[in-house]
């Protein structure tokens, strides 16, 4: 059997140097145990003494302890800052008080703020350091798995206003990530889940990645691997963890690398999101966004092989691999179509009265990121996918 790299459980450390828009050198590093190294990933930038570390309540002691003691060791100056968890520390009130924060402290553009946690912090952390003084370094240790391969790559920050989700955001780079699997052993089953979503949709894009950007892939499609791999015990421990990473970070490189501000490769990345995001805001964010993310896939199937786009027994192996893993392929009988299509209309991806879809087309790892659905038509779709009428 040849060995595949999605396998690769790393003894030491993987980097992905990587140039951004901008010029600005960022890297990604991914290995298990190196979270309470994120110290040593942050010396190695030259960079100021003053550090502050933002961190969700769920952190461990010992975890932040061994990362502040060893940028002491260093010579840097580290503080502590706990904001709240979730979308809570997504507010314009944490903003200000990091902002606040960040000026007692003296920071220059020199010193480098570190996030540690998962999306949420992520985004807030990149918002405030993209903001203050135009720009200080960002360091950035994901925690989730949806923050691993998705959320804290790719240079997109955001808060939300009162009107919406991440309605206010800039495009501003870490200089360093640090990935570390390990961190996944105490996330609770259901975040843990969510985020295999996201995985699920990289497998889902990777022939058209493969073909659009200079992303290599391995011997096995990652869709088969994870259909070799993925059941309801899958566990983060499981030795594979990194190497699923590992890919799903640089397929989202390569297509950030080729399309940074999303003119048009980087919206392939929304496989799911569009229907996903209406059903995630509809339900109020009782569902998870990487819950809503595999109903969007889902639906996303059933309109390809309407579409004549997509095999029904290819658009049946998305929904087994999802549901395998015990994520939501339809939309909850207690979500009303109203509450969907009126999310969905105020969705950022809608331009006009049209929405840009993503949708596999031929085979599964490749889509057509440029199809466009009247909001009329989406909402027919919409129906009889709540009717189970959809691929009909
Ligand atoms: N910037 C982007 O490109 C991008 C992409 C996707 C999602 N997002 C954003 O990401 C956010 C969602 O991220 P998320 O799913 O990571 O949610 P989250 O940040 O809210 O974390 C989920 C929960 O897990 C806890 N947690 C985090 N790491 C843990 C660990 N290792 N052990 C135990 N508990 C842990 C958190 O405290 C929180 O309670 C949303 O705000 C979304 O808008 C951003």
């Amino acid at each position: 059997m040849v060995a595949h790299k999605h396998k690769t459980a790393p003894s030491t450390p993987l980097n992905i140097n990587w140039r951004t828009s901008f010029g600005v050198e960022s890297k990604v590093t991914v290995g298990a145990g190196i979270c309470k190294r994120a110290g040593y990933y942050l010396s190695q930038l030259n960079v100021g003494r003053n550090v502050l570390i933002l961190k969700q309540p769920h952190l461990d002691r010992e975890t932040l302890d061994a990362i502040v003691s060893d940028l002491e060791e260093r010579g840097h100056d580290p503080n502590v800052m706990e904001l709240p968890d979730g979308e809570a520390c997504k507010s314009n009130a944490t903003l200000l008080s990091v902002w606040q924060r960040l000026q007692k402290l003296g920071f220059t553009r020199q010193d480098t703020m570190l996030a540690i946690g998962g999306g949420a912090i992520t985004d807030l952390a990149g918002f405030a350091a993209s903001t203050y003084l135009r720009g200080i370094n960002l360091v950035l240790v994901p925690t989730t798995l949806l923050a691993q391969v998705d959320a804290a790559i790719g240079g997109k920050t955001a808060i939300n206003l009162d009107a919406g989700k991440n309605l206010a955001g800039t495009f501003y780079f870490p200089r360093t990530i640090v990935v570390d699997p390990e961190t996944l052993q105490t996330l609770p089953r259901r975040q843990f889940v969510s985020g295999l979503a996201e995985v699920v949709k990289y497998g889902m894009l990777e022939k058209t990645i493969a073909a659009e950007t200079e992303y290599k892939p391995g011997p096995i499609p990652l869709i088969d691997f994870l259909e070799n791999s993925l059941s309801k015990d899958f566990s983060p421990s499981d030795p594979i963890m990194s190497g699923i990473i590992m890919s799903s970070i640089k397929m989202k490189l390569a297509v950030v690398a080729k399309d940074p501000h999303e003119d048009g490769l980087r919206r392939c990345l929304n496989l799911g999101h569009t229907v996903g995001h209406g059903v995630e805001k509809g339900s109020s964010y009782q569902l998870t966004h990487g819950e809503a993310v595999s109903i969007g896939l889902a639906f996303a199937s059933q309109l390809a092989v309407k579409f004549k786009m997509l095999s029904e027994k290819d658009a049946t192996r998305t929904i087994t691999l999802l549901k395998n893993v015990e994520l939501p392929t339809s939309i909850p009988s207690d979500l009303k179509l109203e509450a969907i299509t009126e999310a969905l209309f105020h969705d950022k991806k809608r331009s006009g009265k049209s929405f840009k879809m993503v949708i596999p087309n031929g085979d599964l790892g490749t889509v057509d990121y440029t199809k466009i659905v009247h909001a009329d038509e989406l909402t027919t779709y919409v129906e009889e996918f709540i009717a189970e009428k959809l691929s009909e």
